[in-house]
């Protein structure tokens, strides 16, 4: 052997160099990993709570459909109520019906508090929480599901 040959790797150093590259090659990918914890990778989506007037502009009995915000607040004699019209199926906008909510895109079809009559909607559509501002009009909380038959009284 030469001084100009290059010095002979034997198996044992070349596996030492192996296993140690893939022990730094793991450990930085496992540092890259925490560097990027304290950055969440889901945000948070916009608050959905909408302010809807004073109580005194709903008439008992009445519905008045909030199409902006994908909902109906009714007034009955126990207090208000808010549905939900984001159909359970794929989200499409329901429309009142006769006798309660239709799905243009799918055909699903709700009874007037939301319950499931046909259709291949999954689930009854969501009654949402009715609550007061500060200044006292009304607010519904559409992040907020609530038991149906929940009434807000004022
Ligand atoms: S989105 Fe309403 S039935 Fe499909």
């Amino acid at each position: 052997m030469s001084r100009l040959d290059p010095p002979r790797v034997n198996r044992r150093s070349f596996l030492t160099l192996a296993s140690l590259g893939s022990f730094l090659a793991a450990m930085g990918t496992a540092a890259a990993g925490m560097l990027r914890l304290p950055n969440p990778a889901v945000l948070p989506g916009p608050v959905r709570r909408f302010k809807l007037g004073p109580p005194e502009q709903f008439s008992a009995g009445s519905e008045t459909a909030f199409t902006d915000q994908n909902l109906v607040l009714f007034r009955d004699d126990e207090g208000f109520y808010a549905i939900s019209s984001t159909c359970t199926h794929l989200g499409c906008t329901v429309a009142r019906s006769k006798d309660g909510f239709a799905c243009p895109c799918h055909g699903s079809r709700f009874n007037s508090k939301g319950g499931v009559v046909g259709g291949p909607a999954p689930r009854p559509l969501p009654w949402l929480e009715v609550s007061r501002a500060a200044n006292g009009d009304l607010i519904v909380n559409a992040d907020n599901e609530v038991p149906e038959g929940t009434r807000y009284s004022v």
